[in-house]
């Protein structure tokens, strides 16, 4: 079944990030919990070519070190402690493959919005690819493709020319509305900004030249929420999952 937005979707952003550490499997079990409907992770590689998923290309905001993600194997990433720098209780997450996070949202309802890190420009190649490999092996035949997206627009272009029918999104650093202009040969699924970027002219745009989704990151105001989807943005990236439910 090919993925969509219903209005007005809130993305676990990195998980349930809010409330345990990002990017791990207990921030994304939380998420289920939670009920969403998309949850967003990040993907890179190791040293040794293996799709880990990890925000931060090097170690020291969530695991003690200063190496890069792209300078360790697998089996060294997966001993480091990701948790402790949230709370010490969660002092056993580790970071996780890319196929264990599969594995463990393959069979839930959950859509997944997989978002491509490339450190270099000479890496890009083998993430698609490994990505790709590891989505087929472990997603593909069960739930169709998920959303893969990411700031590089030649990792885009890529996604692309490997299997056209792949739901790519392109992000923006900050809006680019002649980098838009050049996608309406082939339009990406959706786009993503910085929710600072948003204005209703510039969604209005966006919705004009590509007729694709909105979406707006990264969000943990209810308020701020409610006048995104106002100006037209189709989803919001949260840390909280729970923001447009629980009353504060
Ligand atoms: O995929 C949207 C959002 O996650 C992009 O920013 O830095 O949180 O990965 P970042
Ligand atoms: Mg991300």
């Amino acid at each position: 079944m090919p993925v969509e937005f219903t209005p007005n979707t809130v993305i676990a952003h990195r998980g349930a990030s809010a409330y345990y550490p990002e990017n791990t499997l207990l921030a994304f079990e939380k998420a289920i919990a939670f009920g969403v409907s998309w949850v967003e992770f990040d993907v890179m590689l190791t040293q040794d070519g293996h799709c880990v998923v990890h925000h931060d290309f090097a170690l020291g905001r969530t695991a003690k070190g200063d190496s890069l993600i792209h300078e360790l194997t697998l089996a060294e990433c997966q001993m480091l402690d990701v948790g402790s720098w949230f709370d010490r209780q969660y002092r056993d997450c580790r970071i996780p493959s890319l196929a264990e996070v599969l594995k463990l949202f393959v069979n839930t309802p959950v859509n997944l919005n997989l978002e491509l890190k490339a450190k270099n420009d000479d890496d890009f190649e083998l993430l698609v690819n490994e990505t790709i490999h590891q989505v087929r092996q472990h997603w593909l035949d069960k739930r169709g493709w998920p959303l893969l997206s990411c700031f590089k627009e030649e990792v885009v272009s890529l996604l692309r020319a490997t299997d056209e029918t792949i739901p790519r999104g392109q992000l923006f650093e900050d809006y680019n509305a002649s980098l838009v202009e050049t996608l309406t040969d082939a339009p990406p699924f959706a786009v993503g900004m910085h929710h600072t970027c948003v204005t209703h002219e510039i969604i209005t745009h966006v919705k004009q030249v590509l007729d694709c989704y909105c979406l707006a990151f990264t969000v943990n105001d209810r308020q701020r929420a409610n006048k995104l989807f106002a100006c037209g943005v189709d989803a919001i990236f949260s840390d909280r999952p729970d923001l447009m439910v629980n009353h504060e």
